[in-house]
């Protein structure tokens, strides 16, 4: 009697808050917008549409709802690992063997629920470099993609709120360059590791040439060691499902949103006006078929592998890959599923003689259980924080041996080729070993090398090949062993002496030989691809959609997610999408308003 009330009750709120489970439940198929995945920018787009009451928009989700999903909502790591596949929340991808990583064939998460990504990622806030969106500006030709004309948009994603323990953040980040009134809540980690949060920051002091510390890395000069943002508010995570959709929006009359509607492809080409246009999206729901039509524009927000996944499909893309699958070719644009490329990473650790590390948790289950219940209660506790880390943005030396054979990959002098994250706790997931350690995440942040997204069958359903190309370049092999050295140099700074007991992985007394087989057989993804459907100049002759994100030889579709990024920032790659989609939503109500 009780489970039945209940369940009445969920319908009854789920219809008021037209999240449809079933699309025989949407009051019609015909929309102004159809856009294609709820994800991180779909949501985005789908919020700043609908603040127009004459505009329809219906948003197909492939995934299932984050509502009530607790490893969503709990910011530490080992929740939201929960939800890397194979689960009912992931795509369950896998690459191709890469060359560059000994054959090895890689797990490549992407979300398969309400908010995509963001409902499932690190939570790293940072945004890149001014030189990056500057460096996009120049590629385009379009100087809306330049740092000053993108501030705007940063702030209006953001809502910077104070920490789960309410500590005093002065001389930890500049409020200056933080939005505080817009959707994603932003916010330094809201649980303290004293001893480790000291020496993090004695050591700025002691190897200041290498590690000078820096206010705020979000300011668009990122280089130096400073204090990590998460997109994290009052000790839960922050998504594009929880924010953009949030019930007072959900509620517009003018938004759908569709649940478990797979996009297969776009259909009903026509070419009335000698430029391809598609009068329809087919989607699939269980074993039934679907047409949505959008009298204005339909939107690809399906990410880096869906996007140009549903233009192969459609027959936009290289007219040789689909010929080989039978696919008709409506428009040859062999740049789609190109050029893609993501950034290489690999980890360290040290074991210490001080016990205020994440290991207190993860390798005591009284004590993890505690932090739960504490989270459970009031947000606060252990939990609050993926993994409380600094961030250190450094450049390879401007005379490393490297650049006599490469040409500098970053898009200028105050861009970082590598990330460490500086980890109280075991960096590198899976490493259970008992005892107390600190750890450098590290990363190659400005890949050389390049990989691509295809298809390998004309069935939409089946999965796409994911080729990410990783450390095919010996360039990216190069920086990740200098990224390493800069672990090492940071944990033997004086301050560090006396608690460090030793390296977990003795890195010290093996050849370059060797460290390069321990690299290309541990380091994997950090999951952040772009360039699928890179932006162009109007008149380049490679792209997949022009500055204004139309792609290009179509009428009515426009791409917005993480895939138009010609090149990755030098950053984690949400911060990046949001504005994509602040500002692609602003060029689609441009268009029409
Ligand atoms: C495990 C992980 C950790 C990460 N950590 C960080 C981090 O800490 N900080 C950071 O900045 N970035 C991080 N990233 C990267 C970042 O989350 C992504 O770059 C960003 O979220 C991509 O957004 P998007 O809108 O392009 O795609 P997504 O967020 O993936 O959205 C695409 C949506 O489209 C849906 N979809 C796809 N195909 C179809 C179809 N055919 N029909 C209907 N729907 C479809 C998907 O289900 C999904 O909901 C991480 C990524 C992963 C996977
Ligand atoms: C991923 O794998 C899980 C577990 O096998 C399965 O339930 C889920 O449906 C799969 N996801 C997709 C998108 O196929
Ligand atoms: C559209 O039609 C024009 C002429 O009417 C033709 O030149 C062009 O190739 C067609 N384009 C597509 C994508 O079918
Ligand atoms: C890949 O990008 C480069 C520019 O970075 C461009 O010259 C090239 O044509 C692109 N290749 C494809 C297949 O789009
Ligand atoms: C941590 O170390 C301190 C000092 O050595 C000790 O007093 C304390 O009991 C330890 N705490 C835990 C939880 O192990
Ligand atoms: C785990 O934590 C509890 C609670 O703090 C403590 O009593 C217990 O001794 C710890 N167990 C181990 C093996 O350290
Ligand atoms: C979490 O809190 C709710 C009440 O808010 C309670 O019912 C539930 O038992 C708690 N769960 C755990 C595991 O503590
Ligand atoms: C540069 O290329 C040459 C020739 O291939 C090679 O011998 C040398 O080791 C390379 N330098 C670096 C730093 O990789
Ligand atoms: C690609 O398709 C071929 C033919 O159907 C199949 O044999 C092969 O296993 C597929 N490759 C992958 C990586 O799925
Ligand atoms: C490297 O070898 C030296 C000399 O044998 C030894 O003292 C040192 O501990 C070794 N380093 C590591 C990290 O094991």
């Amino acid at each position: 009697m009780l489970t039945r009330v209940l369940v009445m009750a969920g319908c009854v709120a789920a219809c008021l808050c037209k999240v449809y489970d079933s699309a025989s439940d949407l009051p019609s198929l015909s929309f102004d917008f159809v856009i294609v995945g709820g994800g991180t920018a779909g949501n985005v787009v789908a919020n700043r549409l609908t603040e127009n009451p004459d505009f329809s928009v219906l948003v197909l989700e492939a995934g299932v709802s984050n509502e009530g999903v607790l490893d969503s909502m709990i910011p530490f790591w080992k929740f939201g690992g929960n939800l890397l596949g194979p689960t009912i929340y992931d795509w369950n991808y896998t690459t191709t063997p890469q060359a560059g990583l000994n054959d090895r064939v890689l797990d490549y998460s992407r979300a398969h629920m309400l908010g995509g990504c963001s409902s499932h990622n690190g939570m790293f806030y940072t945004r890149g470099t001014q030189d990056d969106f500057d460096r996009y500006a120049k590629l385009t030709g379009d100087p809306g993609w330049s740092w000053d004309a993108i501030l705007p948009y940063f702030m209006k994603n953001e809502k910077w709120v104070p920490p789960a323990d309410h500590h005093d953040t002065r001389g930890q980040f500049d409020p200056s360059v933080h939005g505080t009134a817009g959707f994603i809540q932003t916010s330094i980690s809201g649980f303290q590791y004293p001893i480790f949060q000291s020496k993090v920051l004695q050591t700025t002091k002691e190897l200041p040439d290498v590690f000078p510390f820096n206010l705020d890395m979000n300011s668009g000069k990122p280089l130096g060691l400073g204090w990590l943002q998460y997109t994290i508010g009052h000790g839960r995570r922050s998504s594009s499902a929880t924010s953009y959709l949030a019930p007072e929006f959900i509620r517009r009359e003018n938004l759908h949103v569709l649940l478990h509607a797979q996009v297969a492809k776009l259909v009903d080409p026509r070419n009335a006006t000698g430029t391809l246009s598609f009068g329809g999206v087919q989607f699939l729901q269980g074993t039934s078929q679907f047409t949505a039509t959008a009298s204005k524009e339909i939107v690809l927000s399906a990410g880096t592998v869906g996007t140009p996944n549903i233009l192969m499909h459609s027959g936009v893309g290289d007219q040789g890959i689909l010929n080989a699958l039978g696919i008709p070719t409506l428009l040859h644009l062999p740049s789609v599923g190109q050029n893609v490329s993501d950034q290489p990473a690999f980890a360290a650790s040290w074991a210490v003689n001080f016990n205020q590390t994440m290991e207190l948790v993860t390798q005591n289950t009284t004590r993890f259980n505690e932090a739960f219940a504490e989270w459970n209660r009031s947000h606060t506790g252990p939990l609050v924080d993926f993994s409380p880390t600094y961030v250190a943005w450094l450049r390879l030396d401007a005379d490393s041996p490297i650049f006599e054979n490469h040409t500098d990959p970053s898009a200028g002098l105050d861009t970082p080729h590598i990330e460490l994250a500086i980890t109280p706790g075991v960096a590198g997931f899976g490493v259970s070993e008992p005892g107390h350690f600190v750890g450098a995440g590290m990363a190659l942040v400005t890949p050389i090398s390049r990989g691509s997204v295809t298809i390998n069958s004309s069935d939409p359903l089946a999965p796409p090949l994911i080729d990410i190309g990783m450390l095919t370049s010996d360039f990216d092999l190069f920086a990740l062993r200098e990224a390493l050295k800069r672990a090492q140099q940071f944990f033997e700074a004086p301050v560090w002496r006396d608690s460090i007991i030793g390296p977990v992985q003795d890195f010290e007394n093996i050849t370059s030989d060797a460290l390069d087989e321990i690299i290309r057989n541990t380091a994997g993804p950090s999951l952040h691809l772009v360039g699928s459907a890179g932006m162009s100049a109007r008149d380049a002759p490679y792209g997949v959609v022009d500055p204004d994100l139309r792609v290009k030889g179509v009428e009515g579709l426009r791409i917005v997610d993480a895939s138009v990024l010609p090149l990755v920032p030098s950053a984690h790659t949400q911060a990046a999408t949001y504005v994509v989609a602040e500002r692609g939503a602003d060029l689609i109500k441009q268009r029409w308003e």
